[in-house]
């Protein structure tokens, strides 16, 4: 494929094939093409304010960019949450996703449509991070859907919600 010889560098954090990254980093692998094509060009711009990532997709072009989301999108998701799963938060996280209407966008089984991403199969280190992100107004993205949805949510609900969805 023609995004695979342009994101050696990436696997450094994000694992190889997007798959297995490392402690706080989002897996890649079998994510919304869509969705990563957005996020690439909120990045590249400076829209999204990833320090870690800073001018490293300067050189890419929009081509580029659908290049490496077909890559991604194409491998096999990532499936290692990285703990044991805990029956009581894992139901505690079930009620708050269905009352919260998580699945209402992200789908039932959090696979995800178009610009909006896969949620499961992600670490859930990397999840507890991007939900706190949006409830305190430092990550908005091609909209600010995410920022309204988690406006009144708790640091436990966070918790709840990462966990569950970690552990499909
Ligand atoms: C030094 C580590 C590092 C490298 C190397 C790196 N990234 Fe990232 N990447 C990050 C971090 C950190 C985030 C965002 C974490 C956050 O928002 O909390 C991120 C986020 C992303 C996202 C958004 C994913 C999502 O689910 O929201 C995409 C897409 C992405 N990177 C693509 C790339 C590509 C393509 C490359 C190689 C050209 C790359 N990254 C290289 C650290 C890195
Ligand atoms: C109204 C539709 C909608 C609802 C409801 C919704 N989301 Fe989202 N979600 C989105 C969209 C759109 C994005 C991408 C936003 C962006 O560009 O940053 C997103 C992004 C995310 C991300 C970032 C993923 C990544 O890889 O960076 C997480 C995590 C997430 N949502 C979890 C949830 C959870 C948990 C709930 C329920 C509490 C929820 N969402 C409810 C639309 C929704």
């Amino acid at each position: 494929m023609r995004g695979a010889a342009k994101v050696a560098i990436c696997a450094a954090c994000h694992g190889p094939e997007g798959s297995k990254p490392i402690a706080g980093m989002p897996a890649l692998s079998g994510q919304q093409e869509e969705f990563l094509v957005l996020q690439m060009i909120l990045l590249r711009e400076g829209l999204r304010d990833v320090p870690a990532m800073s001018g490293m997709l300067k050189t890419f072009n929009d081509r580029d960019l659908i290049d490496i989301a077909a890559y991604y999108s194409a491998a096999k998701p990532f499936t290692n949450s990285g703990n044991e799963r805990n029956p009581q938060r894992y139901a505690l996280g079930a009620e708050i996703s269905k009352a919260m209407g998580c699945g209402s966008c992200h789908m039932g089984n959090y696979a995800g449509q178009r610009q909006v991403p896969r949620i499961t199969s992600q670490r859930e280190d990397y999840l507890t991070s991007a939900l706190k992100a949006y409830r305190d107004n430092q990550r908005s993205g091609v909209d600010t859907s995410m920022n309204a949805v988690m406006y009144k949510a708790t640091d436990a609900d966070i918790a709840a919600l990462a966990h569950y969805l970690a552990h499909q």
